[in-house]
């Protein structure tokens, strides 16, 4: 019906002279091809409409929205303009458009010529991912301009893979309605498009189930561990309604929400509900712990026609095609224990538990099939056999996705540790609390979803990859942001883009728009890529240090101030190691583009300052070994701290100490709860007998075997959260020594754990 008019017109010359600034787009799209000239678009300026389809109305109201919220332009949106004149902005949904290369439905053509912008798109996800490339085409600065310049291009772009993704963990965490919300649009404006949601655990069950109330009466609430005292009840749930809304939400954005009901493991939350799901009987409590824990779901029909009413509930919320049900860590110590489960298991002829497990899980394939489902689980869904039409999430590496792309199975690439995103993304000790094997930006840009290992046809089994918030150390919604953006650029680009058209320097270059993007919207990035790390190096006697300083990214030029005045990029600009005489205090920014990247970082640098190591700096006693974490604890007076330690051993070393000048040791230390289910590796813990009853700090010479030099009995950890402040003695001389620093413990739980060690003349 409509003629439309697809012609692409060379921009004109402006009249001024114009530098363009680097194009800021992320994802970065197939095809970006600038041209001399500019739009200028004004205030109030017609966005025009060409379709009658009333999603393409959605997507531009989205977008003006945005615009406006952002940029203070606003548009004067105009529905189902058919008028044949080009000139403006006009946003067109033209079901025979073919966007070239494009075999998706997602794909846009943008162009912005002098007289008029014009995005156009098959389908209305087409259009909305264009109207994103629009926004951050019109955002490439923060400046509030009544008009502006916009320069011309030529974009076509297209999705390399449909499942771009993320998975929020909201059962070890409830993160309100409102998050979840703001999260899914800021998937959005990454071209993200699958938000796996983690509803159900161990530790919480977050989803009305109509039918079985006590799932969310009692599975929403846990005692959380503790060391002092009784804390509150914890917990939380989303009711039909608010997931009926966050569903709409996600739609008119164009992500698809898959639940996560988890089976037959993961399930002591619905076990402390209705223990007759279980295996033992025992009612046993949501759990407030960490880790693998021991319930299963028992297989008899009845806890199946639980499942499948759950499933049904579940699926009358979420219209999307897939339904994730676990599968993972299913620990089958019950099932091997239960005579009842061994009996069922002779009568259904499977021989051993892992045949059970698929046994189970191909009942529930065959029950979401029924209902024209797809069972997406992850990869312990293989154990046993596949059932046939399942969807795999390879998240134990990548061999489950290689294994289950060779039978001819669909895969979606989550591989620990790269895309768990509760890895600390830097060395930085003001990272939150989180794993410590660091998943930098550079490492999730370098990522590649395809395995080498499949040849063509296999590939073509991966429908994409997604990045995974595990929420046990995110309990602010400040640390799911800090752990999701802007490694999620680094994600949504190698997604979205051209393999041929990555590159990690042009990558950097179009962050720090982006940067200003999250702070006009609020977001709270993470700044670990950029910030200034300055390390001190003593000099001779102390009276002076050697400074340096660097970016994880050596991305920006780096500037410093000496003075107690924040730096700017007037500041000194840094090109070599400073030499400072104590005491100094030093501050340092990276800026590029006429940006500061990150907060400013200052130290204090003085011998005290120069003698104390922090958990982070401080050694392993086994490196490469144990269970290391980055857990929080209580701060002297108030605030929280991050303890680095190794969970199955306790134990620390402070390299180098100068035992011929320091005569003392101050440890500040803190009694933390052991809430950890270790499973099969409960028998690593290392206990280590001492005479306190509350137990002892050792502190011992050159190794963990070593000499005793002085060993601090622990006070009662009872009843205040605080920390302590332990006082040992070093011999005086004998030269420079590691010292290996231990708690003796009766008990595994509190552990002891320390937060910073100082030497002292
Ligand atoms: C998982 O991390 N257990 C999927």
């Amino acid at each position: 019906m409509l003629v439309l008019v697809l012609i692409l017109v060379a921009c004109q010359s402006a009249p001024q002279q114009h530098k363009p600034p680097p194009p800021s787009l992320i994802p970065l799209p197939a095809s970006v091809d600038l041209s001399p000239g500019y739009f200028t678009l004004h205030q109030g300026a017609a966005l025009n409409i060409r379709s009658g389809n009333p999603a393409a109305l959605g997507v531009a109201r989205y977008f003006a929205d945005l615009l406006a919220r952002t940029r203070d332009i606003h548009l004067d949106v105009r529905p189902f303009d058919a008028a044949e004149n080009d000139d403006g902005i006009i946003f067109v949904l033209d079901p025979q458009f073919l966007v070239r290369d494009d075999s998706s439905d997602e794909g846009y053509e943008l162009t912005v010529a002098s007289h008029g912008i014009r995005l156009i798109a098959r389908t209305p996800h087409g259009l909305f991912n264009g109207s994103v490339t629009l926004w951050q085409w019109l955002t490439q600065d923060t400046a509030h301009k009544v008009s502006f310049d916009v320069p011309c291009v030529h974009i076509e772009d297209h999705p390399r893979f449909a499942w771009r993704g993320l998975m929020l963990d909201s059962a070890r965490r409830y993160q309100s309605p409102e998050f979840i919300k703001q999260l899914l649009d800021e998937m959005a404006r990454h071209k993200l498009d699958v938000f796996h949601w983690h509803l159900t655990d161990d530790q919480g069950w977050r989803i009305e189930i109509k039918q079985y109330p006590k799932l969310t009466d009692i599975g929403a609430w846990r005692i959380p561990a503790s060391v002092y005292g009784a804390p509150s009840r914890y917990g939380g749930f989303y009711t039909q309604e608010q997931i009926r809304d966050i569903v709409r939400f996600a739609a008119e954005r164009y992500i698809t929400i898959v639940p996560e009901i988890e089976m037959p493991g993961h399930a002591q939350a619905a076990i402390a509900a209705y223990p007759e799901l279980g295996v033992t009987g025992v009612r046993p409590p949501v759990s407030p712990d960490w880790g693998v824990h021991t319930y299963l779901y028992n297989v008899d029909d009845s806890t199946f026609s639980f499942l499948e009413n759950v499933l049904t509930e579940v699926m009358d919320l979420f219209p999307g095609n897939y339904v994730h049900i676990g599968g993972d860590e299913a620990a089958k110590d019950q099932w091997q224990a239960s005579a009842h489960i061994q009996q069922r298991m002779r009568e259904l002829g499977v021989a051993d538990e892992t045949a059970l497990q698929s046994w189970f899980i191909a009942r529930i394939e065959r029950f979401l099939d029924d209902h024209g489902r797809k069972l997406i689980g992850w990869d312990e869904i293989l154990q046993g056999g596949l059932p046939p039409r399942a969807t795999v999430m390879s998240w134990q590496g990548t061999k489950g996705g290689i294994e289950a792309a060779r039978q001819g199975h669909d895969v979606v690439m989550a591989p620990s540790p790269l895309m768990y995103f509760d890895h600390v993304q830097s060395q930085r000790h003001d990272e939150p609390p989180g794993r410590p094997d660091v998943v930098s930006l550079d490492d999730v840009y370098a990522y590649e979803p395809t395995p080498q290992e499949l040849d063509s046809t296999q590939a073509r089994h991966v429908l994409g990859a997604q990045a995974n918030l595990w929420s046990e150390y995110m309990d602010t919604t400040q640390r799911v942001e800090h752990a999701a953006f802007p490694r999620a650029d680094a994600l949504a680009e190698v997604l979205w883009s051209p393999p041929s058209r990555r590159n990690w320097a042009g990558f950097l270059s179009r962050l720090p728009a982006q940067l200003d993007r999250y702070r006009a919207l609020g977001i709270d990035f993470a700044d670990s890529a950029f910030a200034a790390d300055i390390t001190a190096k003593a000099g001779r006697q102390a009276r002076g240090a050697e400074v340096e300083i660097s970016n994880q990214t050596h991305f920006g030029d780096i500037h410093y101030s000496l003075d107690r005045t924040p730096p700017s990029a007037a500041s000194a600009a840094y090109r070599a190691p400073v030499s400072l005489a104590l005491p100094a205090w030093i501050s340092a920014v990276a800026f590029a583009q006429g940006r500061a990247l990150a907060a400013p970082e200052a130290r204090v640098l003085d011998a005290g300052s120069l003698a104390r190591l922090n958990s982070d700096a401080l050694l392993p006693c086994k490196p490469g070994l144990g269970l290391p974490l980055r857990l929080p604890g209580p701060v002297r007076g108030g605030g929280e701290a991050v303890y680095r330690v190794d969970i199955f051993d306790p134990c620390w070393i402070y390299p180098h100490a100068d035992l011929d000048n320091m005569r003392r040791l101050e440890v500040i230390a803190a009694a933390l709860p052991y809430n950890f289910q270790l499973w099969k590796d409960a028998d690593k813990v290392v206990l280590r007998p001492g005479a306190a009853p509350a137990g002892e700090l050792q502190v011992r010479k050159d190794t963990c075997d070593g000499d005793v030099l002085d060993t601090i009995a622990l006070p009662a950890a009872t009843t205040r959260q605080d920390t302590a402040q332990l006082q040992a003695t070093l011999p005086h001389g004998g030269g420079v020594h590691d010292l290996c620093l231990f708690f003796t413990r009766a008990r595994i739980d509190p552990m002891w754990a320390i937060d910073t060690v100082q030497l002292l003349p």
